[in-house]
């Protein structure tokens, strides 16, 4: 099943998000698509409760590494449990840009996520000098054997999201082609790290950056593209409801 995600970043607090579920509630999704909200963390407790009956997952745009302890400041597992998250994002290249991310930390975050059964999802990508200098290949893989070191998922499923950094937020997404090209890369980089088997049944890669309504469809029908991780587009309810129907 392709799954959508919408990344709220830091953009919505409590009342945006709950004008934003208003409106999304009263659209009618199919139960062919999987759909997760990420909002911030303010807000996670309220959207889970507007959410209600609602199909909708809720997923958290971080987490810690460690359960619990002397940690100002973080979020561990247990407490995102407690309010009803079932997926994190791990490892978003604002993340890495701006907290200085590396994949030892998205590594340790994502076994402690499993621990706990919670699906992380996982973003790589290349930055536009390494897509310039041909590197696309290499630093993925850099990245996905990082932060999958020592993972073994145990019928438990994650999600690894293909956000090129030069897409995001920019309007201009990766060509679909090359996107499809760079997914199935990614699905042989992970039958080496995870098995074929596993790598295959318990992965799904999905595209972000500068997913709209408009282009959806294109990527969609693309078969190494299992959904997306949107941002800016969906802030908008109507627009992110078109995303999920190109995925039906
Ligand atoms: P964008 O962001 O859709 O606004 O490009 C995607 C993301 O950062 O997850």
């Amino acid at each position: 099943m392709k799954i959508v995600i919408a990344n709220w970043k830091m953009k919505y607090g409590v009342k945006e998000s709950l004008a934003f579920l208003r409106e999304f509630k009263k659209q009618k999704l199919s139960a062919g698509v999987e759909t997760v909200l990420v909002p911030s963390f303010t807000a996670l407790s309220e959207v889970k409760k507007a959410l209600g009956k609602n199909a909708t997952k809720l997923g958290a745009q971080d987490v810690f590494w460690r359960d619990t302890g002397a940690f100002t400041g973080e979020i561990s597992p247990l407490m995102l449990k407690e309010l009803g998250v079932s997926c994190v994002i791990i490892g978003h290249s604002e993340r890495r840009q701006w907290l200085k991310e590396t994949d030892a930390t998205v590594n340790a975050k994502i076994l402690n996520l499993l621990k706990n059964h919670l699906m992380p999802i996982m973003c790589v990508g290349e930055t536009w000098q390494e897509r310039n200098k041909n590197l696309t290949g290499k630093v993925i893989s850099r990245q996905l054997r990082g932060g999958l070191k020592g993972v073994t998922l145990n019928g438990q499923s994650i999600a690894v999201a293909y956000e090129p950094v030069w897409a995001i937020g920019t309007g201009r997404p990766a060509a679909p082609q090359d996107a499809g090209e760079v997914h199935r890369l990614i699905r042989r980089d992970l039958e080496k790290i995870l098995g074929p088997r596993v790598a295959s049944n318990n992965v799904r890669i999905i595209y972000g950056g500068s997913v709209n309504a408009q282009n959806a469809a294109s990527f969609a029908t693309e078969p190494a593209v299992d959904g997306f991780l949107v941002g800016g587009a969906s802030l908008d309810p109507k627009e992110f409801v078109k995303i999920i129907k190109a995925c039906e």
